[in-house]
């Protein structure tokens, strides 16, 4: 029997949210030592803006199906940790642009989506306590995903070049 892929839905969100939010968190890393040569500020917001909406569409997406079912060979611990990495994945996704989101709705900066239309801003007070900790929530919360795609990124090579699975071959 072939291999039993995510649906194409799946898969096209699960490579362009990955590829939206690989940039962006270049893009925040870079913002700061580029500063006064691109402005990279507006990109990174309507990037991550898209990613929010993306995330939730994928969310209610993969509500109305069930994931192929893992190989035999793999653990209950293994399974286990694939599925909490993947919520803790989906957290992220809906967290670090509404974090964005707040810190930015505070901030005197245009939020507009590529300049086509403007961003609601949420009701968030200049240098207020929210303010600071969405702030602070998006800073940490950009190094734990980077950590966590990684991890992800690496688990998905393992099984390919290592266990010789079927597990990246379902997600192409
Ligand atoms: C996919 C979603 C997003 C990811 C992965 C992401 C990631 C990051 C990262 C890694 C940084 C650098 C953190 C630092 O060192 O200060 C950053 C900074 C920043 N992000 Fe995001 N971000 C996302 C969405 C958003 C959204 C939606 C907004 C606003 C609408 C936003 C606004 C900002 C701002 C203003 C900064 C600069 C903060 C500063 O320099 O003080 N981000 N982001
Ligand atoms: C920002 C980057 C990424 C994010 C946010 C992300 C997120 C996710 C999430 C949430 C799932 C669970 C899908 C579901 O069952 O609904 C998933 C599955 C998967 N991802 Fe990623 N991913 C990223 C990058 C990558 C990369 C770079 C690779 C490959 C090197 C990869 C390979 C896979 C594979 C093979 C699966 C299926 C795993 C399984 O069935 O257990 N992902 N990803």
């Amino acid at each position: 029997m072939g291999t039993v892929r995510y649906n194409a839905g799946a898969r096209t969100l699960h490579w362009l949210i990955a590829l939206l939010i690989i940039a962006n968190i270049a893009g925040g890393l870079l913002h700061e030592p580029l500063d006064g040569v691109i402005s990279i500020m507006p990109l990174h917001k309507a990037v991550g803006m898209s990613v929010l909406v993306l995330s939730l569409v994928r969310l209610g997406w993969r509500m109305a199906w069930t994931a192929p079912a893992y190989p035999a060979t793999m653990t209950r611990a293994e399974v286990g940790l694939a599925h909490l990495v993947h919520v803790v994945l989906y957290l992220f996704m809906i967290a670090m642009p509404l974090t964005g989101w707040i810190m930015s709705s505070a901030s005197p900066y245009p939020l507009t989506w590529f300049g086509l239309f403007d961003i609601p801003r949420l009701p968030v007070v200049k240098d207020s306590l929210l303010a600071g900790l969405g702030h602070e929530a998006h800073e940490i919360g950009g190094y734990l995903l980077i950590a966590l795609v990684a991890g992800h990124a690496l688990a998905a090579l393992r099984h390919h070049f290592m266990l010789k699975d079927d597990i990246l071959k379902r997600m192409l």
